[in-house]
């Protein structure tokens, strides 16, 4: 492909022009790795975008794919249903915890944001308390980029051309190098004092106009941030106090990233409405699920009139081919027993803990942090080029073959489940390398 073939195609999140001038082409993928167009073997330590976690190019899934292709490609879900989507449901259900047994399909993570904020304010609405409007999200917070999504999200160049159009206000991030740097799992300082700044929020804006408290169990995008021991169970008691639902945005951590199906089991605190996508299918088809608590359909559902209750969804909601890689991708899940591979404390874990914390001490590295085998390594930022590091160090590991994701001054990985020492070894010698490369 010449430069000029590549003009058409405006590429998302990306330095369009600087991409055409270095463009890095993937051309096939399986297990671990990646093949580009110079047909290089490329580790992915990223699991795509936090969404392969059983690896790439799994044939079961493949499989299910092109067989409800040839029997029902299309189904409307307006009004009209297919089998396979109910079953996805309740297997989804019997995955989820507590009393999220009510599943809503979509088809991005920024989609399940939407839809999760408009079940909030159904929520409050069907209950008589439509003043309940505004929405607390948190600094450095990602929950896509549609425009609910934005405006709860913190992360300002997603948001300072477009405006924010929810009326919301923010809790302040979590990271704090001076009281938790280079933390293995759970920082271990400061959680409940950072949650009770909801209660300083609550005080200025009043219990009765906030809808919804959504945040990431554990930040990704906004840098990799787990959340400090006590936090999000103080937040969840301050939401409970008020009145105010509590959405986690699982978007990135839902489907085996904290070595349960989902986030909430493993820090055992259980939200109103939890937003889920990436891992559903591995990433193999488009699709997000919404899961609402009881409480929350009954208000919605149960207990309106007759006719629509909730006007809302869209054409590919439930989308049968969707479906299809969701229930296959369950079943990898579940037979290689990949979740508890994603386990603090486990053997793969560990050994990803130990061998990324072993680079301490490199020139430049200002934090090393994981939770599981999420995990980013923050570096100082350079005169005059502030956020520039992390992309610098993604580019010289992918010269050597590795995948990385760049988060500022930062880089993050969250490798598939699949990843065995010898990758974790493979991980840990191209990242010494490109940040000596980089800082000497
Ligand atoms: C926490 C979170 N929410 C929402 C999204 C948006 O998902 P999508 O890119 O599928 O719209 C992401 C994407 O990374 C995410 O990490």
């Amino acid at each position: 492909m010449n430069h000029q073939s590549l003009a058409a195609h405006w590429m998302p999140f990306t330095p369009n022009k600087g991409y055409r001038a270095q463009p890095r082409m993937l051309t096939g993928a399986k297990g671990m790795y990646w093949t580009t167009d110079d047909r290089r073997q490329v580790l992915d330590m990223t699991a795509g975008l936090w969404c392969c976690n059983a690896g790439h190019g799994h044939p079961h899934i493949a499989e299910a794919i092109a067989q409800q292709a040839k029997t029902l490609d299309y189904a409307p879900c307006f009004g009209f249903g297919h089998p396979l989507s109910f079953e996805l449901s309740e297997r989804l259900a019997r995955l989820a915890p507590g009393n999220l047994n009510k599943v809503f399909y979509t088809n991005s993570g920024s989609e399940s944001v939407e839809t999760a904020l408009k079940m909030a304010l159904a929520y409050h609405h069907a209950r008589g308390q439509a003043g309940r409007q505004l929405f607390i999200g948190r600094e450095r917070g990602y929950h896509g980029v549609n425009f609910g999504g934005i405006s709860v999200g913190g992360i300002t160049n997603n948001y300072k051309a477009f405006g924010q159009w929810l009326p919301v206000d923010h809790l302040s991030h979590t990271q704090d190098l001076a009281l938790n740097a280079f933390s293995r799992g759970l920082p271990l300082h400061g959680g409940v004092e950072k949650a009770n700044e909801l209660e300083r929020l609550i005080r200025l804006h009043d219990a009765s106009r906030i809808a919804a408290v959504i945040i990431e169990p554990i930040t990704g995008a906004g840098g990799v941030l787990p959340p400090p021991v006590g936090y999000l169970k103080r937040i969840r008691e301050i939401c409970d106090q008020h009145g105010i639902l509590l959405i986690f945005d699982e978007v990135i951590c839902g489907f085996g990233r904290t070595g349960e199906p989902f986030a909430s089991q493993t820090f055992d605190v259980l939200p109103d409405i939890m937003t889920t996508a990436k891992g559903l299918t591995n990433g193999a088809a488009p699709m997000g699920a919404v899961f609402a608590g009881d409480h929350i359909y009954e208000a919605v559902v149960d207990d309106a009139g007759p006719g629509v209750e909730f006007f809302h969804g869209y054409t590919y909601s439930a989308h049968p081919l969707a479906c299809a890689a969701a229930m296959a991708t369950l079943d990898v899940y579940e037979q290689g027993g990949l979740f508890r591979r994603g386990a603090a404390g486990g053997d793969i874990a560990s050994y990803f803990e130990q061998g990324l914390h072993s680079l301490k001490g490199l020139p430049g590295v200002i934090d090393i942090r994981n939770y599981a085998l999420i995990a980013a390594v923050e570096f100082e930022p350079q005169a005059g080029k502030p956020g520039a590091s992390g992309a610098q160090v993604q580019t010289a590991a992918w010269e050597q073959g590795m995948m990385l994701r760049s988060l500022g001054d930062a880089i993050a990985m969250s490798p598939p489940l699949i990843i065995e020492k010898h990758h974790v070894d493979q991980t840990i010698g191209i990242l010494e390398r490109s940040i000596r490369q980089l800082f000497g």
